[in-house]
């Protein structure tokens, strides 16, 4: 069966729609809404959504072989979402690890990956993606941080929506079927090239303690290695800050 495409006007939130679908939705089940009352981000934030401007979209996958399986799904979405811009044409966003699409210095996109079922059993991923086509002034200033949008991107006029929402769609059905197939080895030099944390000096803090090092790519795995007078260090995506130092 394959999964539906749902457009909806209103949502409390695309990713909450999909996880009260749960065990019955088939892979690749699809929802967007032009506007989210209740639009969730990282670590409880919120994710502002307000109608006729971004995109929100949620996709359910579900993998045979559980959570252990899907270190790195986070950041190969982060790819999944550049490869959809170059499809249309427009370069210049990078990856701020673990998943947040940057472009001109400003948060592009949001991503937000949800599990659900068994570590090595059978589970379910909701890839939740917020990408701004275009911000209005207000809206940057409730985000609370420096924000960039499509028409920045594409200096000026940013592409067509409905041509913005069938690239997103076809790079996260291809990409998550690649993701199944290969993994995250499989986008690892895609997030390579396009990593903005690379070489730069950042100052980590959370569940690892805090200290000083530089960014210097990613592991296998997924994980951020930094550089420290005390050598190498890997962090994983739980609970950690990133800033530049
Ligand atoms: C972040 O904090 O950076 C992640 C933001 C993810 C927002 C998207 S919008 C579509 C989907 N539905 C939600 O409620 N959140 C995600």
């Amino acid at each position: 069966r394959l999964g539906a495409l749902e457009v909806h006007w209103e949502l409390d939130s695309t990713s909450s729609e999909l996880q009260r679908r749960g065990a019955h939705a088939p892979d690749f089940s699809m929802v967007m809404a032009e506007t989210q009352t209740a639009g969730r981000g990282r670590r409880g934030r919120t994710w502002l959504s307000p109608p006729g401007l971004n995109l929100y979209v949620s996709c359910l996958k579900r993998f045979e072989a559980g959570f252990a399986s899907l270190s790195g799904l986070s950041l190969a979405t982060g790819v999944i979402v550049l490869r959809a811009l170059h499809a249309l044409g427009l370069s210049g966003a990078h990856l701020k690890w673990p998943n947040d699409v940057l472009a001109e210095g400003g948060k592009l996109a949001g991503i937000l990956v949800e599990l659900s079922g068994e570590y090595q059993g059978p589970c379910a991923a909701i890839v939740g993606i917020g990408l701004n086509l275009r911000l209005t002034p207000a809206l940057r200033e409730q985000a609370g941080q420096a924000t960039c949008d499509l028409a920045a991107l594409a200096h000026g006029t940013p592409p067509d929506r409905n041509r913005v929402a069938a690239a997103l769609i076809a790079s996260l059905v291809d990409g998550l079927d690649q993701f199944e197939r290969e993994g995250f080895p499989a986008f690892a030099d895609e997030y390579a090239e396009h990593d903005a944390l690379r070489g730069v000096a950042l100052h980590i803090s959370g569940a690892a303690g805090e200290f000083d090092g530089v960014g210097a790519g990613i592991d296998a795995r997924g994980a951020l290695q930094i550089q420290t007078a005390d050598g190498m260090r890997r962090i994983d995506s739980a609970d950690v800050t990133v800033r530049r130092a």
